[in-house]
């Protein structure tokens, strides 16, 4: 867990270890008996040079360091439905040009860590909520220095666990998070522990996946689209020039950039909460009442579970989702492993709602989605399934739907033996995430199972694709305010109020200049966010 450049409180340590990382050792001598003695001897001087060379040039390096900061730190807490993860993010700031007005993330400093259980589990004890943040930020405090503490911001994001709690519970919940972080020794303002819409979230997650790929700034059929399979939702998130319901429309500005986003969160349709519903629905046919239910015991045909699986071999759990209450296999299942079966009632689960549908047409649910323009990138749950799978990126969807075809009709106690690493209820989830995969992707958002224009991947080059990151960028990113909101500079009563009387830094106007054209910039993405343009008549 702690790295071995953890060693970041050492006032000097971070230019130490670069020294250390960058200069490779002197070669050593080979003794060999081959070799003349005089020819290793000389071998041994030339090394001993070369050492006292390296020598001197740490001693003219070491000294000049601490003088020029070479890093900056942010701290970013991902409070999701499973489990909160804290980023801690080593980055240079940008250099002049609007082009490289982007934060320069040093990867290897930046390290996350994750605590299970997730904010939401504190529901009935929000007190408890604080408490479990703890440990993140004590890793936060080792991995950045003391003396960067006082300008290193932490903000706290909650995700779909928070959101599906009442308002006033997630409000307490947060609350008490507040007054950990308050004393964190990092900088914190109340209004930086929040809930994020799935919106924001989409729109986060596109950020991080064009930043990796070196196309946020570039001209909008140059962006490539995202889509993610979580545990709890899925957020589809990409630049369209079709006329949307302003509710589906998000403008994000970016230096001057000006991108038409399309995002969307559907919750309840991520691949775990998917799969209970799914047995929910399996196992209330018709109108039977739930008592007669319970008292014939009568078993279900469950397609999306491969055959010889008995729930009898002892209790299974799945991985844990936002239900956690109901992630154990229904004993009543009578598992026949069917992959077209088990698509189809994926399917019928997908279009549920549809009745309600108030658009021209919805093709998940009573959401609108537009036709899928350009190139996308598929994370989460789509790439642990396709990595579990062994499929190469590119035909994934064609590859997918053989793999899963031969999982879901294969014999379980062979699976067992194939896949031996696994333990039950991760291979449980297999053929269910293929088929449903298929559902999503081909039946629904009709991408053709030949396509080329979809990618699987969680990172890009190194670089992570998660929300996290692309929330990261847009507080850090501040030079682009002034370019979207001429009036930043000035301070409105309002302002005041949602920044609450902060008396941090009055003796560094600079300092606190910055800090406000950050938040300008979140602020300007949330006005981006309901900046709606009703394109349709
Ligand atoms: C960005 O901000 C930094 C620090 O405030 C400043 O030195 C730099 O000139 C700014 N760049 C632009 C393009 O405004
Ligand atoms: C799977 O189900 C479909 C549709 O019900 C059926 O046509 C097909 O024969 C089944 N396949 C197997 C291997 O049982």
């Amino acid at each position: 867990m702690r790295r071995p450049n953890a060693r970041a409180h050492h006032p000097r340590g971070e230019s130490q270890e670069a020294a250390a990382t960058t200069l490779a050792p002197p070669p050593r001598p080979t003794i060999s008996s081959a070799m003349g003695s005089r020819r290793a001897r000389g071998r041994r001087l030339l090394a001993a040079l070369l050492a006292a060379a390296f020598a001197v040039a740490l001693l003219l390096l070491v000294p000049r360091s601490p003088r020029r900061r070479p890093h900056e730190y942010g701290v970013v807490i991902d409070a999701g439905s499973t489990g909160s993860r804290v980023h801690v993010i080593a980055y240079r700031s940008s250099s002049s040009s609007p082009a490289s007005a982007l934060p320069r993330i040093d990867w290897a400093r930046t390290a996350s860590m994750k605590a299970a259980p997730g904010l939401s589990s504190f529901a009935s004890d929000p007190g408890g909520a604080g408490r479990s943040l703890a440990p993140l930020l004590e890793f936060a405090r080792r991995r950045v220095p003391p003396e960067s503490w006082a300008e290193t911001d932490v903000r706290l994001m909650a995700t779909a666990g928070l959101r599906l709690l009442d308002a006033a519970v997630a409000e307490a919940v947060l609350d008490s998070c507040r007054v950990l972080l308050r004393g964190s020794g990092f900088q914190f303002q109340d209004d930086w522990a929040t809930v994020i819409s799935g919106a924001e979230e989409g729109m986060y997650a596109w950020i991080a996946a064009n930043y990796a790929l070196g196309t946020l700034g570039d001209d909008s059929q140059d962006t490539t689209g995202i889509i993610e399979l979580g545990g709890a939702s899925v957020q589809v998130t990409f630049v369209t020039d079709k006329p949307l319901p302003p509710e589906f429309s998000h403008t994000l500005k970016f230096g001057d950039a000006t991108y038409n986003l399309y995002s969307h969160s559907f919750l309840q349709l991520g691949q775990n909460v998917a799969y209970e519903s799914l047995h929910d629905m399996l196992s209330t046919p018709g109108h039977k009442s739930m008592a007669t239910h319970l008292i014939s015991q009568a078993k279900y045909r469950d397609p999306c579970t491969p055959r010889g699986f008995s729930p009898m071999e002892g209790a299974v759990k799945l991985p844990a989702s936002v239900l956690e209450s109901k992630v154990e296999y229904r004993p009543y299942a009578h598992a026949v492993g069917n992959f077209s079966e088990c698509r189809s009632a994926a399917l019928t689960l997908l279009q549920k709602g549809r009745e309600e549908c108030r658009y021209h047409e919805c093709r998940m649910g009573a959401a609108f989605v537009p036709d899928l323009d350009g190139k996308f990138l598929a994370t989460e749950n789509f790439y642990h399934t396709s990595k579990f799978f062994r499929l190469r990126s590119k035909s994934f969807l064609s590859d997918l739907m053989l793999a899963g075809e031969k999982f879901c009709r294969g014999d379980w106690s062979k699976i067992k033996k194939e896949y031996r690493s696994f333990n039950e209820g991760e291979l449980l989830l297999f053929c269910f995430s293929s088929a449903y995969i298929v559902a999503l992707l081909h039946d629904t958002l009709k991408v053709p199972l030949d396509d080329k224009r979809i990618d699987v991947a969680n990172q890009i080059g190194g670089v992570p694709v998660d929300w996290a990151l692309g929330a990261f960028i847009v507080q850090k990113a501040s030079n682009q305010t002034d370019m979207l909101h001429p009036e930043g500079e000035k301070i409105s009563p309002e302002d005041g109020i949602r920044h609450g009387e902060r008396p941090v830094h009055h003796n560094q106007g600079e300092t606190m200049s910055l800090a406000r054209r950050r938040w300008d910039l979140v602020e300007l993405l949330r006005w981006g966010a309901s900046d709606r343009v009703c394109k349709f008549s």
